[in-house]
């Protein structure tokens, strides 16, 4: 019996986000109506490609239970993790009944909530066929300092530098593999370097610069910014 590819959606939404100095975690504040994490979630489900989209929760979390969105029936809920990684490993685990070794996952963190359909079609065309997988990309125009205490030590050569966002595509059974491998590995702060950790040398795909991750306050206002002038 043949198999046909599917493809899954993982959402790390564990995190605190201390440096929002908000009430609560940053996905969930408000933009535009909705939570940050609504606005992610259903950017993810409309870009029609998903089987299902496994969300990373934390244990104590008191909002989730109270959005639609957790209802909804491509929404899988799993525990969230210590770490970034540990979140996403958890959600992997939540579909392993489901998923296939050779299907794919995109990992999208619940922080980035103005990823569009172009970015998400963009990065699957660009990688199915790939054996190890990738990530969207920015490069750097700013020039790049290596710093020690509060003195420049040296200037990295920028045509070698590049921002990793999320989604991060990878096949399911090589990227569970490479996290469980990594577990407790403070270095892992995304997805390619567990995968860079075993020697594979994951893609970069060219992404839009609205896709910015909520970090600090003044990032809801340009994300409105960004949403108001997005049409897809
Ligand atoms: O803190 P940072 O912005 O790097 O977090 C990126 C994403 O990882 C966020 O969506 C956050 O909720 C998630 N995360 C998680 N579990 C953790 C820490 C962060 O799911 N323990």
């Amino acid at each position: 019996m043949t198999h046909s590819i599917k493809f899954w959606a993982v959402v790390p939404a564990a995190g605190v986000g201390k440096r929002m100095n908000a009430d609560r975690p940053k996905q969930y504040l408000e933009l535009d109506g909705k939570t940050v994490i609504e606005h992610t979630l259903l950017r993810l489900l409309k870009a029609d490609v998903f089987t299902a989209v496994a969300v990373a929760i934390s244990k104590e979390d008191p909002y989730w239970p109270e959005l639609d969105v957790s209802a909804h029936q491509q929404v899988i809920t799993a525990a969230g993790g210590k770490e970034r990684a540990d979140s996403v490993l958890s959600a992997l685990k939540s579909i392993r009944e489901l998923a296939s070794d050779n299907d794919w996952v995109l990992v999208h963190d619940a922080a980035r909530p103005c990823i569009t359909t172009t970015d998400i079609h963009h990065l699957i065309t660009s990688l199915v066929n790939d054996d190890v997988g990738g990530i969207l990309a920015l490069s750097s125009h700013d020039t790049l300092k290596n710093v020690q205490g509060n003195g420049i030590v040296g200037t990295l050569d920028r045509r070698h530098i590049w921002r990793a966002l999320t989604p991060q595509m990878f096949r399911y059974g090589l990227l569970k593999s490479a996290l469980e491998a990594a577990e407790g590995n403070p270095a892992i702060t995304d997805e390619a370097s567990a995968l860079e950790l075993q020697g594979l040398q994951p893609k970069i795909v060219e992404g839009r610069p609205d896709n910015i991750k909520i970090t600090r306050p003044e990032d809801l206002a340009l994300a409105q910014f960004y949403m108001e002038h997005q049409n897809d």
